[in-house]
């Protein structure tokens, strides 16, 4: 290589970089030569039909599976081999199609919970009385998933849709980098939705994320890019409007009477 011809991820690393990367389950290809980059504070949506390979495609990102070949970097890190602590360390973060909270636990509870486990010290031992500073960050947190005014109630006493908020908040406690969202509007009233809406478009701006999602009136208003999955490939990418308006997509997709 000339000493010009720099990989893309050598001068400003993207915030994520796979390259074809597989996913097997026996003879199953959940995943085939997957190869997408992602720029920081970049927001993405990955729309296709049940068992295009969306969340799969997640679990590769996040560690929780590993892809059967392939490469993953996130920030210009190879990470292919890291376990998920080792993203989650460096601003990795993900929501899961399955609700997965502390029900018998205040809201604010749930929340400093998840900024107390990604601080330094949640090893140490010597912890009698609560920390301010993280009390103060989750209850910014809280706000910022609209949730202010229920912070002190049972989370299992939680309408479905603050739910999903609360896990927004989780994923926003640590000072993450980028974020994998996966069906967040799944299961909410149009009037939830609207609000999720709000709330994705109210992230800080450097916060970059990749969100699966089937509703479109969500997805491509959240979204700068568009990348379209099928059979564990990606077959299209696009801008919202180039992706709505595509006779290919809609054929597959859009008009395809999905639930
Ligand atoms: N742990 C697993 N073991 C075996 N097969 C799996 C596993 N996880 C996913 N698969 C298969 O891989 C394919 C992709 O699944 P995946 O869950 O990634 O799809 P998806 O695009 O997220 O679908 P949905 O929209 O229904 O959530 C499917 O055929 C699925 O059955
Ligand atoms: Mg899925």
């Amino acid at each position: 290589m000339s000493r010009g011809a720099r990989p893309a991820s050598a001068g400003s690393a993207n915030a994520l970089e796979l390259r074809g990367v597989s996913r097997l389950f026996g003879a199953l290809a959940a995943l085939s030569d997957i190869t997408l980059s992602v720029q920081p504070g970049e927001r993405r949506a990955v729309l296709g039909s049940n068992g295009a390979g969306k969340t799969t495609l997640f679990n590769c990102i996040t560690g929780d599976f590993a892809p059967s070949s392939g490469i993953i970097r996130f920030f210009g890190e190879d990470v292919t081999a890291f376990p998920p602590y080792e993203r989650i360390r460096r601003g990795l973060r993900r929501t899961y199609q399955i609700s997965s909270l502390f029900a018998g636990l205040p809201v604010l509870d749930n929340v400093y919970l998840a900024c107390r486990g990604v601080s330094r010290n949640r090893y140490s031992l010597l912890r009698p009385r609560r920390d301010d500073a993280l009390v103060h960050a989750a209850e910014g947190l809280i706000d910022a998933v609209h949730l202010t005014a229920v912070k002190d109630q049972l989370v299992g006493e939680l309408a479905y849709g603050q739910q999903r908020q609360l896990e927004i908040a989780l994923a926003l406690s640590g000072a993450p980098r980028f974020i994998l969202f996966d069906e967040p509007a799944a299961g909410l009233s149009p009037t939830e939705r609207r609000d999720l809406v709000h709330i994705l478009t109210g992230l800080p701006a450097h916060i970059g994320y990749i969100i699966i999602e089937h509703d479109m009136d969500v997805a491509l208003r959240v979204v700068e890019s568009v990348t379209m999955m099928h059979n564990g490939r990606i077959f299209k990418e696009g801008r919202p409007d180039e992706i709505e308006a595509d006779p290919e997509v809609q054929d597959l997709y859009l008009g395809g009477g999905h639930g």
